[in-house]
């Protein structure tokens, strides 16, 4: 199975959890709009639900197939959030923000009463850090911020497009992608970071994961804690 078969089918297998009436968070990703495509199919099909997404890119893929997608003001307590990760780890431990939407992202899975992650079976690891870890800054705090983070031996480096210009997120901050290696103590790290002024948020989710949806040659597994 290539990697893209294995993101439809885990994407496919997630919008199956969704039942009428439900109140929704649409992640972000090439996982989550697989996931959001076969939700589509199912709003079309006459399945009625509520949406909100964690990026302008989901919000506007969800109109784009008719969903009712809204605001987080509108909507802000969700039965359910799907999203992809860049690291699954031990006791469900995540890295994400690959895709940058790191910050809308924690605020919608806190939002949620279930959290599902929806990955293909290569983000499985023992230990996280091999992913760079992004980390969301306000624009003036960036020199600072990248020195303490420098300090905490997490070596940072400003997230760019592949055009060169800087990548900003939704929220209009900028990314710092850590070459952590390897983040054996995830707390410890965690709590490191968030005592950094000038930091909105790290993609680290701890303790926030209720399942995770693995697609591999098997087919689909479920971990759970
Ligand atoms: C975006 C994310 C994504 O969920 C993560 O990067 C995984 O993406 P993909 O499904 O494309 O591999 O955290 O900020």
């Amino acid at each position: 199975m290539t990697q893209d078969e294995a993101k439809a089918l885990v994407g496919r297998r997630a919008a199956e959890l969704v039942k009428d009436g439900m109140r929704v968070g649409l992640g972000t990703g090439t996982t989550s709009v697989m996931f959001i495509k076969a939700l589509g199919e199912r709003v079309r099909a006459g399945l009625k639900i509520r949406c909100v997404a964690s990026s302008d890119a989901s919000h506007n893929l969800g109109l784009s197939l008719g969903m009712d997608v809204v605001t987080l003001a509108e909507l802000p307590e969700l039965d359910l959030y799907v999203d992809g990760a860049d690291e699954v780890g031990p006791e469900l431990a995540l890295i994400k923000g690959g895709g940058g939407a790191l910050l809308r992202e924690k605020i919608v899975a806190s939002a949620a009463d279930r959290f599902v992650v929806v990955v293909d079976s290569t983000k499985v690891v023992r230990v996280l850090g091999r992913f760079p870890l992004p980390v969301e800054v306000v624009k003036m705090a960036l020199p600072l911020v990248e020195r303490k983070l420098s300090d905490l031996g997490l070596r940072p480096k400003l997230r760019h497009h592949s055009d060169g210009s800087v990548y900003m997120t939704d929220e209009d901050n900028f990314i710092l992608d850590c070459a952590c290696g390897t983040i054996p103590e995830p707390e410890e790290t965690a709590a490191e970071i968030r005592g950094i002024v000038g930091v909105v948020e790290h993609g680290l989710f701890l303790g926030m994961t209720s399942m995770v949806l693995v697609a591999g040659d098997d087919g689909v597994t479920e971990l759970t804690e």
